[in-house]
């Protein structure tokens, strides 16, 4: 079946686009719309948006290759992003990176069987004088230790 937002989610395409000058500005919101819907951002669902916002699909791969918020398979319920950046490899990134994998038995860029984790290493979270970071979904977790790591990690199971 092809793809296509709910009516909810078509709705809310409709409140985007008034809140910009051009389809083509609404790339970014209607992305986002998107990687709620779906959970992600396939290919398919690039050429979906591409129709949606009468723009070429080229167009819209370039943005969300350029994002590393777009992941173009499913990803788990619980993203988690290690900072893998300068601070944070200083204050102990692998150790954490290397908790997290032994803890959930997968390596980087791979989900759990559950599809309830994924993990990613990412650059800089902005994060740098609470070094180890990392962010789960939309939550930062600062000064990392194995210990804490566990605690939440045991609190999304
Ligand atoms: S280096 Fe990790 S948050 Fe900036």
């Amino acid at each position: 079946m092809a793809v296509e937002f709910s009516e909810a989610a078509k709705q809310e395409f409709s409140e985007i686009l008034t809140h910009y000058p051009t389809k083509e500005a609404a790339m970014l919101p209607v992305l986002h719309l998107a990687k709620r819907e779906f959970g992600h951002v396939s290919t398919e669902i690039m050429a979906y948006i591409s129709e949606l916002l009468e723009l070429n699909v080229t167009r819209i791969a370039n943005v969300v290759s350029f994002y590393t918020l777009f992941p173009g398979t499913p990803e788990g319920k619980y993203v988690i992003q290690v900072c893998s950046t300068l601070s944070c490899q200083l204050m102990g990134a692998e150790t954490v990176v290397d908790h997290v994998k032994k803890k959930l038995n997968i390596e980087v860029s791979e989900t759990t069987p559950d599809k309830k984790f994924t993990l990613k290493k990412v650059e800089c979270l902005g994060s740098c004088g609470t070094a180890p970071v990392m962010q789960i979904n939309d939550t930062y977790y600062e000064q990392l230790t194995v210990e804490k790591i566990d605690k939440i990690l045991d609190s999304l199971k």
